[in-house]
C-alpha cells in the first residue's frame, strides 16, 4: 500500500509529566486516513496532521452507527518501539466490519497502516514504566442518506494517545457490579464485534455499578441472566479450585486480543483452563466455599485488572481479601515483559515497528 506522508509543520508540545498522562486524553501530531468510495475500494491512505473531519450530518454513522473500531498499544524498551499481535486486531475488525456490512480492509494493509502511523509518531511513545501509546483504528459509515442501508463511502482513521494506566489506580483490585437489569449483547447481534454501540448499551449499567460503589458492571447473558460474559471494557477470568475458567466466545462476547494471550500464558504455565458457560451461580457457590482464588479483566487498555470485590445486589463477596493474586500478578508482568521485549517471546507476538 503506497501510504502519502504530510507531516505537519506545527508539532504540539509533548506531554512533560508522563505520570499524568492518564487514558485517551492527549492525542498525536498526525493520523492515519483513507477513504473508501464505492465502487474504488480503499483509496488515498495518508498520514496528515491530526485535524477534525468535515462530516455531513446526515452520515449514516450518525444515526444507524455504522462504526467499528479496535484498541492497541505501542511500548518503548532502549530506544525500539514494538506493537502486540497485530494480525490479531486485523482479523478482528474485519470480522466486525463483516457484521455490520462495511468494507473490509487487507489484513497486510491494517498492520502496515498501524506500523507506518507509529514510526511517524515515535516520539510520542512515552518512555516511562507502564506508559504506552495508544492506538486506535475506526472506520466509520459517511453517505448521507436516512434510508436505513449500508453506506457506499467510508473512513478508516487512526489516532493516537500517549496514555498511563486506564484505571486511575493502576493494577490495583476494582469492585464489579453484577447487573441483573440491562444486558449488553445478545447471541446473533453484534456483541462480538467491537462496535460503538455495545458501549453506548453499557453506559446506562456503568452508571448504576457506580451508584453502588463500584467501578466496572459484570454483564450476565441476554436471554437467561444467569452466565456470565463480559465486564464493562474487559473479559474476564477466574481461578477456581486451581483451574482457570472464562467464559467461552458464543457470538456476544468480544473475542479479546488480551483474553487469548492469557489463556496461552495459563496453559503455558500448567494450568488447566476451561473456557465454557460460566453461571453466576456457580461462581457465589465458589466463592461460598472459598474455591473462588483470583478473578481479574482482561484488556488491552487495562491490560490485567484484578477484581477485589463483586456486588450482587446486597451481597458482597470479597476476592484473595481484595488484593491482587498471585497469579494475576504474573499474567500483568510476563505479558507486559513480553509487550516491551524484557521477556522471550516464544510465541512471536511482539512486531517490532522501529
Ligand atoms: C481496549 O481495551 O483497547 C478497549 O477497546 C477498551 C476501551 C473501550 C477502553
Amino acid at each position: 500500500m503506497n501510504i502519502e506522508v504530510k507531516l505537519t509543520d506545527t508539532p504540539k508540545p509533548k506531554p512533560t509529566d508522563e505520570s499524568k498522562l492518564g487514558f485517551g486524553s492527549i492525542f498525536t501530531d498526525h493520523m492515519f486516513i483513507m477513504e473508501f468510495n464505492g465502487d474504488k475500494g480503499w483509496e488515498h491512505a495518508r498520514i496528515e496532521k491530526f485535524h477534525d473531519i468535515a462530516v455531513s450530518p446526515a452520515a449514516n454513522v450518525f444515526h444507524y452507527g455504522q462504526e467499528v473500531f479496535e484498541g492497541m498499544k505501542a511500548y518503548y524498551n532502549s530506544g525500539e518501539i514494538f506493537i502486540f499481535r497485530p494480525d490479531m486486531n486485523a482479523k478482528r475488525i474485519n470480522n466486525s466490519l463483516q457484521r455490520l456490512c462495511m468494507p473490509k480492509i487487507d489484513e497486510e494493509d491494517f498492520v502496515e497502516a498501524v506500523k507506518k502511523f507509529v514510526e511517524v509518531e515515535k516520539e510520542w511513545v512515552p518512555k516511562s514504566d507502564g506508559t504506552t501509546l495508544y492506538l486506535r483504528p475506526f472506520v466509520i459509515g459517511l453517505d448521507s442518506k436516512l434510508g436505513v442501508h449500508p453506506s457506499s463511502n467510508y473512513y478508516f482513521i487512526i489516532i493516537a494517545a500517549p496514555g498511563g494506566a486506564y484505571y486511575a489506580r493502576g493494577i490495583a483490585p476494582v469492585s464489579i457490579w453484577v447487573e441483573d437489569e440491562y444486558v449488553r449483547a445478545v447471541r446473533g447481534g453484534v456483541g462480538f464485534t467491537k462496535t460503538g454501540g455495545n458501549y453506548a448499551a453499557s453506559l446506562l449499567g456503568q452508571e448504576k455499578a457506580e451508584e453502588h460503589g463500584c467501578e466496572q458492571t459484570l454483564w450476565l447473558d441476554g436471554v437467561e441472566r444467569k452466565y456470565i460474559e463480559e465486564v464493562g471494557s474487559m473479559n474476564i477470568c477466574f481461578k477456581i479450585d486451581g483451574k482457570i475458567v472464562t467464559p467461552m466466545l458464543n457470538g456476544s462476547i468480544l473475542p479479546g486480543v488480551t483474553r487469548d494471550s492469557v489463556i496461552t500464558l495459563c496453559k503455558d504455565f500448567g494450568y488447566e483452563v476451561e473456557e465454557r458457560r460460566v453461571s453466576l451461580d456457580e461462581l457465589m457457590k465458589a466463592a461460598d466455599s472459598g474455591k473462588l482464588e483470583e478473578c481479574f479483566g482482561t484488556g488491552t487498555a487495562c491490560v490485567i485488572s484484578p477484581v477485589g470485590y463483586l456486588v450482587n445486589k446486597d451481597k458482597k463477596i470479597v476476592i484473595n481479601e481484595g488484593k491482587i493474586g498471585s497469579l494475576s500478578q504474573k499474567l500483568y508482568d510476563t505479558l507486559t515483559g513480553i509487550q516491551y521485549n524484557k521477556l522471550e517471546d516464544k510465541h512471536n507476538w511482539r512486531v517490532k515497528v522501529c
